[in-house]
């Protein structure tokens, strides 16, 4: 229990928190809560790069032009133009903190991805995560003002009323409510709901399912975004083979080494990333039986020297997996990638629970709409964290008085139904609210999901935690922390499942990045939001 209560805490140490605690006010103590080290995000794994319009030949108008045309028709035009308008000021704040990015003929050098009308896109070879976030974590340990708890879970927020009061944490063998005047949610994405996902195993929707339960408003939680081209070797994890290997030339073909992502769109292999994953989806269904579930991309039209700068850790986990691809293309499918949705925040990052910020992944700003153009989530990040430097924090409250020491502890067999339950659950979602979805196959996965949330509710360990998590008080952990965090993440999981599946039964029609193939067609009057609260949807 930290000593004296912070006026914020900030969850989460990926892009969006890391950003967001630098540029809140200094005269605010802040701590930094992540689950795993502070280094250790889907930001980390970022490759491609970050979008903005720093070009002579672009400008923010075009930018938001694209950004709008991705968008399908769901974007907020508002938040739009605060995202390309001070997308140059956060990249100038960047290299002020020392991102090393790309140069060519010392200017920052911009390459090219899917439905960009401009080269916008900068990058730090393919691990420009890696740049961003190992530089934004040296300013963070730097700041006299933030104290950073690394291995740190945020299990739910502290809420009174129609007011944010901290956060319920786990921490070194306790869990306890730690106070602040203002929390912030910047927990990253869900991906790994999904059994197909380019995410870190750390992607698993915290934020959203802790705002859901506190009653926070959701918006468009059925867009996920399907990346078309990650990794597909059997034993690998799905690494993301990135958009900018497309951007700059690579074919992607079937098995009889055909182009045919121009059979279903002019861009061809640069259409925009839901229409690719899309293509491959109906090319694989389309194949003969003894086919492999794949298709490649193909990267011999690149210059080899140019794919050597360019793409070094691409190349270095492909020979990991027996790839040479400077000789042999990589087989890749589409895995899921990116939440549109999220929880509704406003142009300050602010969301409708009073002294709740959300950004990054975990927020709903409406700068994606349907589908997010590639790139600029991790602007998203920077210019929305940014939002935070005119924080106002209410005092905060006191730390509830330590009740009662109590234990909380599990049984073995209890830790494997656990187990099962979080590795049956992906499975189910991918099968119902994957690329192509419809309502008989939403509706078999909700009832699948049914019996698993309550093989998950009778379990004597949730019981247990549920009572704690309602009560203030200190409680000792007589479990690994581990357990502790793989039963967090699999009730997150389980709220995830259902409001996913949920919002793509509600919505009848097909944009963006939801896809319902008995509703292939976009529909004008669906040209609205799903809202959700509690159990409420709404359009
Ligand atoms: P994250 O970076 O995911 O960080 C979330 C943080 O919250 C982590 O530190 C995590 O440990 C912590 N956390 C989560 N839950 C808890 C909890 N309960 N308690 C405590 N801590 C918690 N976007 C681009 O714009 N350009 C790209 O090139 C690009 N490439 C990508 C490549 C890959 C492989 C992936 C997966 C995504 C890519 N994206 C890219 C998307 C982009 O990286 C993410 O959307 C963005 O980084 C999200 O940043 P974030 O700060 O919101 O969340
Ligand atoms: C990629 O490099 O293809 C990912 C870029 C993104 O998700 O924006």
């Amino acid at each position: 229990m930290p000593i004296v209560p912070f006026d914020v805490l900030v969850i989460g140490s990926g892009a969006a928190g890391l950003y967001a605690a630098l540029c809140i006010p200094s005269r605010y103590r802040i701590g930094l809560i992540t689950k795993d080290v502070l280094s250790q995000s889907a930001s980390d794994w970022a490759q491609g790069g970050i979008a903005a319009a720093i070009a002579p030949e672009d400008s923010p108008r075009l930018h938001k032009a694209d950004t709008l045309q991705a968008g399908a028709g769901l974007c907020d035009p508002a938040a739009v133009d605060q995202l390309v308008e001070q997308g140059a000021t956060c990249i100038k704040s960047l290299v002020e903190f020392g991102v090393p990015f790309d140069q060519e003929e010392g200017t920052l050098s911009l390459t090219l991805e899917a439905a960009h009308s401009r080269r916008r896109v900068l990058h730090a070879a393919d691990a420009t995560g890696r740049a961003v976030v190992s530089t934004l974590a040296d300013a963070v340990r730097h700041r006299s003002n933030i104290t950073v708890f690394e291995h740190t879970l945020a299990l739910d927020l502290w809420t009174e009323g129609d007011r944010c009061q901290g956060v319920i944490v786990a921490h070194e063998h306790t869990l306890s409510w730690w106070p602040a005047g203002a929390v912030v949610v910047a927990t990253g994405g869900g991906g790994q709901v999904f059994s197909q996902t380019t995410n870190p195993p750390a992607s698993t929707g915290d934020g959203v399912a802790m705002g859901w339960r506190a009653g926070v408003q959701l918006r468009d939680l059925e867009f996920f975004q399907f990346h078309p081209t990650a990794l597909k070797v059997s034993g690998a994890p799905r690494f993301l083979i990135s958009e900018a290997v497309r951007g700059e030339g690579a074919h992607l073909i079937d098995a009889a080494g055909r182009r045919f992502a121009f059979d279903y769109h002019p861009q061809g292999e640069l259409a925009p990333r839901d229409v690719v994953s899309r293509a491959i989806y109906c090319h694989l269904l389309q194949r003969e039986a003894d086919n492999p579930d794949c298709v490649w991309l193909d990267l011999r039209p690149i210059d080899d020297e140019r794919i050597k700068y360019r793409f070094p850790n691409i190349i270095a986990v492909c020979q990991r997996w027996g790839i040479d691809l400077f000789q042999q293309p990589i087989p890749v499918s589409p895995a899921a990638h990116y939440w549109m949705g999220g929880i509704i925040t406003d142009r300050h990052s602010h969301t409708t629970l009073s002294q709740l910020y959300a950004v990054g992944e975990t927020a709903s700003t409406g700068v994606h709409g349907a589908n997010r153009l590639a790139s600029n989530s991790l602007l998203e990040c920077l210019v929305y964290g940014r939002q935070l430097q005119h924080l106002q924090v209410a005092a905060s409250p006191q730390s509830p008085a330590p009740g009662v020491s109590e234990t909380i502890g599990i049984s073995p067999g209890e830790a494997e139904t656990l187990s099962q339950i979080r590795s049956e659950l992906p499975d189910i979602v991918w099968q119902g609210a994957g690329i192509s979805r419809s309502a008989e196959g939403i509706e078999t996965a909700l009832g699948q999901l049914d019996h698993l949330r309550s093989r998950f509710t009778t379990l004597p360990i949730t019981q247990r935690c549920l009572q704690c998590l309602s009560q203030p008080a200190q409680y000792t952990l007589h479990l690994e922390a581990d357990t502790l965090r793989l039963w967090s993440e699999t009730r997150n999981l389980l709220d995830l499942a259902h409001l996913i599946l949920k919002s793509a039964h509600f919505r009848p029609e097909s944009r963006g990045g939801h896809y319902r193939e008995d509703h292939p067609n976009t529909n004008e009057q669906w040209q609205v939001h799903t809202r959700v609260q509690g159990d409420q949807w709404w359009t």
